[in-house]
């Protein structure tokens, strides 16, 4: 398979000046490609999607990159031109913390308008990465909610009739062209919330061993949902994450992932940069960390993919906001099984 830094560069250096010109240097060339990320604006822009595009970044295995995901992804699509809402569904609020966003108890957060106390516009806030990113917080105080919505009426919509309450109030020129939702580690409330709000999923996948366990319950979760809750959802797209180009184990991997998905799989894989890891230490993306390293290069290739394939869909149907008393086709949460049930979260909880 080939490398991604290495296909990036060759692609970059096709472009650049002859050799033996000034720039024809490793650190001019991190400086050329730093030039391009940081004014990203200046370049051509990513194609729109052809309809508002809300995916679910999902996996409920712990630490395989979605948080770093959601918030490169979402960074850089927008320093190309787009506009992007991420929304933290994670107790722990690493992608607001990566994004430079207040999280401490007491901000507006995402539970705020899970819980109905709030729309998402209240509890939206401004990030430093770009103008064209907004991000909704998580607080900690979201790992309640998972209890509390348990008695509450269809709270396994409550983050998709926010985002289409949040979408039919914003002017038509102001409305996101990407909401990003990152989820926690667990197949939950809170992802089932967010599986019901997506119209795609986007599944990170660590080129590690033991990637795949556990990718199965994850797709018939995600068939559950389908069946029952949100026929729109589908998996759309699949991140190779964290990618160790010396072992030939994370090419097995990746081979592994791509006979299974196929087309779904980005051509892109993210490399395992430690720029990336440090990068929210900093309450920043990696492009804004560190603009001309493989961690941001790649996820700017992997944020372009995935504009190019949203551009091809189908225009956006106006979606009506869903009657707040409308049943849902579907057995109650607690007949869903979605790994740990709610029930049995709540009786070890308390
Ligand atoms: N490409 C990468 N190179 C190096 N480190 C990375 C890379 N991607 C992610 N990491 C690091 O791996 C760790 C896990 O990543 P991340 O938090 O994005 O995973 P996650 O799936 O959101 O985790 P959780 O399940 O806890 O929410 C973090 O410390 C992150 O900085
Ligand atoms: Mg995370």
């Amino acid at each position: 398979m080939t490398d991604p830094g290495e296909r990036l560069r060759s692609s970059l250096a096709a472009d650049l000046p002859p050799a033996g010109a000034e720039f024809d240097s490793p650190i001019a060339m991190e400086a050329m490609r730093a030039t391009r990320v940081l004014h990203a604006g200046e370049q051509d822009p990513f194609p729109p999607p052809g309809r508002i595009r809300v995916l679910t970044i999902a996996n409920q295995k712990g630490g395989v990159g979605k948080t770093t995901s959601t918030v490169n992804l979402g960074v850089a699509l927008s320093l190309f031109g787009l506009r992007v809402l991420v929304i933290d569904l994670d107790p722990q609020g690493n992608a607001s913390t990566a994004l430079g966003v207040e999280h401490v108890v007491g901000t507006p957060s995402v539970y705020d308008a899970l819980v109905g106390e709030a729309t998402l516009g209240e509890v939206t806030h401004p990030t430093t990465a770009s103008p064209n990113l907004r991000c909704v917080p998580a607080t900690i105080d979201l790992a309640g909610a998972e209890i509390e919505l348990v008695s509450v009426v269809a709270r396994e919509h409550r983050l998709r009739r926010a985002i289409e309450a949040h979408l039919h109030a914003l002017p038509a020129d102001e409305r996101p062209h990407y909401v990003l939702i990152d989820c926690p580690p667990s197949l939950g409330l809170l992802t089932l919330n967010a599986l019901v709000a997506g119209d795609e999923v986007l599944i990170p996948i660590q080129c590690e061993y033991y990637a795949l366990e556990g990718l199965g319950q994850l797709l018939s979760n995600i068939e559950l949902v389908r069946a029952h809750l949100n026929p729109g959802i589908t998996v759309s797209t699949i991140l190779l994450t964290m990618h160790d180009g010396r072992t030939k184990l994370a090419d097995q991997v990746a081979d592994e992932v791509r006979n299974h998905f196929g087309e779904l799989v980005l051509s892109t894989v993210i490399p395992r940069n430690v720029r990336v890891s440090e990068a929210p230490g900093y309450g920043q993306s990696v492009l804004t960390y560190d603009p001309g390293s493989r961690g941001s290069t790649s996820y700017v290739e992997a944020a372009r993919e995935l504009a190019v394939r949203g551009a091809a869909l189908q225009p956006l149907v106006p979606a009506q906001p869903s009657p707040a008393a409308a049943p849902p086709a579907a057995p109650p949460l607690n007949a869903l099984v979605l790994g740990q049930s709610v029930a049995t979260r709540t009786q070890e909880d308390s």
